[in-house]
């Protein structure tokens, strides 16, 4: 009798976005993004009440070398979602597993999400993940963590979605996604992911560039207005 393949996450019926990895130039724009979460969003994704200079703090010590970091770029090239691949030190890794028979510490990272609340329900923070587990598959992580409020639905609900198991502890919850290895498929798509939303970012550069030069040309005053259009 043949083993039947591990079932895969249903598709999102959300149109795919180009979702790139971010790098140390960007941290003005992940600044400006997570300062526009309200305290109820930052408390959801820092676990605190995350004020103005803790965003900033975190920020500055983001490890673009050792972590990896996503965003999506609306046409303005606002940031209007990131997300964060943290990898566990096999000390906070032995903290961070899940209840059960004592293992011995694995690749493990912890993944933070967070969309711009104009832009949500649109499958973002759901690509997000995926996009994080595909990375997190091709750079060796065997298990994928989030830390939750039990409130926070719409988490839970990504992260149910997307295979994990979820273990509530009262007003928290943690969910762990055992990732299967990487294989060519996975590293194939995450080449291509990565090339497309590249090439869509520069030519978002482009794009606003031409429109500025065109004003200036005209002798418009530069529109530096909140765009909330979709990418
Ligand atoms: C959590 C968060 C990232 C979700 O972002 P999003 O882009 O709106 O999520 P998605 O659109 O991908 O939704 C994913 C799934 O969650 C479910 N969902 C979304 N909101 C929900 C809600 N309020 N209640 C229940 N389920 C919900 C939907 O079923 C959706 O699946 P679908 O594609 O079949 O409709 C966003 O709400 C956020 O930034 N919150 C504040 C920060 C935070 O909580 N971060 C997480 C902790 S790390």
């Amino acid at each position: 009798m043949t083993t039947p393949p591990p079932a895969r996450p249903a598709p999102s019926p959300h149109f795919k976005v180009p979702i790139r990895a971010l790098e140390a130039e960007h941290c003005p724009a992940i600044t400006e993004h997570l300062l526009q979460l309200g305290p109820r969003d930052r408390y959801l994704r820092f676990g605190y009440a995350a004020s103005d200079d803790h965003i900033r703090r975190y920020v500055a010590h983001l490890d673009f070398e050792r972590d990896e970091v996503f965003g999506i770029f609306n046409r303005q090239l606002r940031l209007i979602a990131m997300a964060h691949l943290a990898y566990l030190t096999p000390q906070a890794a032995l903290t961070e597993q899940a209840p059960g028979p004592a293992e011995p510490p694995e690749g493990m990272a912890e993944f933070g999400v967070s969309v711009n609340h104009h832009a949500r329900g649109r499958g973002y923070g759901m690509q997000l993940f995926r996009r994080a587990v595909v990375h997190a598959r091709n750079h060796g992580v065997q298990q994928l963590y989030i830390h939750a409020l039990t409130e926070n639905m719409a988490m839970l609900a990504i992260a149910r979605k997307g295979g994990a198991t979820v273990v509530q502890d009262g007003s928290e919850s943690q969910a762990h996604l055992r990732l299967p290895p990487a294989d060519f498929e996975s590293q194939v798509s995450e080449m291509l992911d990565e090339q497309v939303a590249r090439t869509d970012y520069h030519f978002k550069v482009q794009t606003r560039y031409l429109w500025y030069l065109l004003r200036r040309a005209l002798g418009l005053p530069d529109r530096r207005d909140k765009d909330t259009r979709p990418v």
